[in-house]
C-alpha cells in the first residue's frame, strides 16, 4: 500500500551521518573493531533523504547496501572517518554521529603480517581523535547529535559527553535492552542534553528513532536559512 508523502522539512539542509564501526589495523590482516551493524546510521540517512535533505553518509564496514539518493563514503579507520566527516560537515546544517568509533588505534602499524611468538604479547594503543568533540569546538550554528551506549549511570555520563563535546543532544541506549542497540531493528533511547534534562522515548524501530531525532534536530536549526 502507498505510504503518505513524507514531509520535506529538511529540503535544502545538508545532513552528514556517520555509521558503523571503525577498523584499527594492527597489521595487514588483523584489526580491532566492534559489532556495530550500521543500521541506526543508515536509518537516519534514509529518513533525512526522504525529508528532502542532501545527505552524506560516512560509514565503516557494514553489510548494508548503499541507500539510493545518498552520497555514501566508505571508510575503515577512525582517522579516515574523521577526514571524511570533517570535510562533509563544512557546509552541513546537521551532523549525526552514530558511528562506533574505536577509541584507540595501534601506535604503530606493521606493514607485514606479524608472526606468532612464544608467550604473551603487548599491543601499544594510542588514542584516536574525538570527531564529535572536534566538530563541537567549531560548532557555528550546526546541530550536532551524538549517540552513547552506557552500562551504568547513563544519563549522567551522556550529559557529561554532550557538555564536553558541545553536542546539542545525545541519544543514550543500554546494551541490555533486548532487541535494541547492536544489530537489532528496534531501539529504545533516552534523549539527553548537556544540562542533564532528558526524555525517555518508547521502544520503536530504528527508522522511527531516526524520524524523532531529525524532528528534534530540525527544531534547533537557525530560523533563517
Ligand atoms: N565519538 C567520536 N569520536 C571518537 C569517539 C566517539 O566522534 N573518537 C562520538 C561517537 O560517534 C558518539 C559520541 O562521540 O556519537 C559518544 O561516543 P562514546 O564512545 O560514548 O564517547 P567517548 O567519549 O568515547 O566515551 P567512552 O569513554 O564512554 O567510550
Ligand atoms: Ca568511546
Amino acid at each position: 500500500e502507498a505510504s503518505p508523502a513524507p514531509v520535506r522539512d529538511l529540503a535544502g539542509v545538508r545532513v552528514v551521518v556517520s555509521a558503523g564501526p571503525t577498523r584499527e589495523y594492527l597489521d595487514p590482516v588483523r584489526f580491532i573493531s566492534n559489532p556495530s551493524s550500521g543500521k541506526m546510521g543508515f536509518a537516519v540517512a534514509e529518513a533525512a533523504r526522504d525529508r528532502g535533505a542532501e545527505v552524506t553518509l560516512v560509514t565503516g564496514p557494514v553489510t548494508l547496501p548503499d541507500p539510493a539518493g545518498v552520497r555514501v563514503v566508505r571508510i575503515e579507520s577512525a582517522l579516515e572517518l574523521r577526514d571524511a566527516v570533517v570535510d562533509a560537515a563544512r557546509d552541513a546544517g546537521i551532523v549525526v554521529m552514530t558511528a562506533a568509533v574505536a577509541d584507540y588505534r595501534a601506535a604503530t602499524q606493521s606493514g607485514e603480517k606479524q608472526a606468532k611468538v612464544a608467550g604473551d604479547v603487548t599491543i601499544h594503543l594510542t588514542p584516536n581523535p574525538d570527531i564529535l568533540a572536534e566538530l563541537g569546538r567549531e560548532k557555528g550554528d550546526r546541530v550536532l547529535v551524538g549517540f552513547a551506549m552506557e552500562t551504568h549511570a547513563g544519563v549522567e555520563r551522556a550529559a557529561g559527553k554532550a557538555q564536553r563535546k558541545n553536542a546539542d543532544f545525545i541519544l543514550l541506549n543500554y546494551p541490555t535492552r533486548e532487541g535494541t542497540a547492536f544489530g537489532g531493528d528496534d531501539n529504545q533511547v533516552t534523549l539527553v542534553r548537556a544540562d542533564g534534562s532528558h526524555e525517555d522515548w518508547p521502544r520503536v524501530s530504528k527508522r522511527e528513532v531516526a524520524e524523532r531525532l531529525l524532528t528534534e534536530a530540525a527544531r534547533l536549526l537557525p530560523a533563517a536559512r
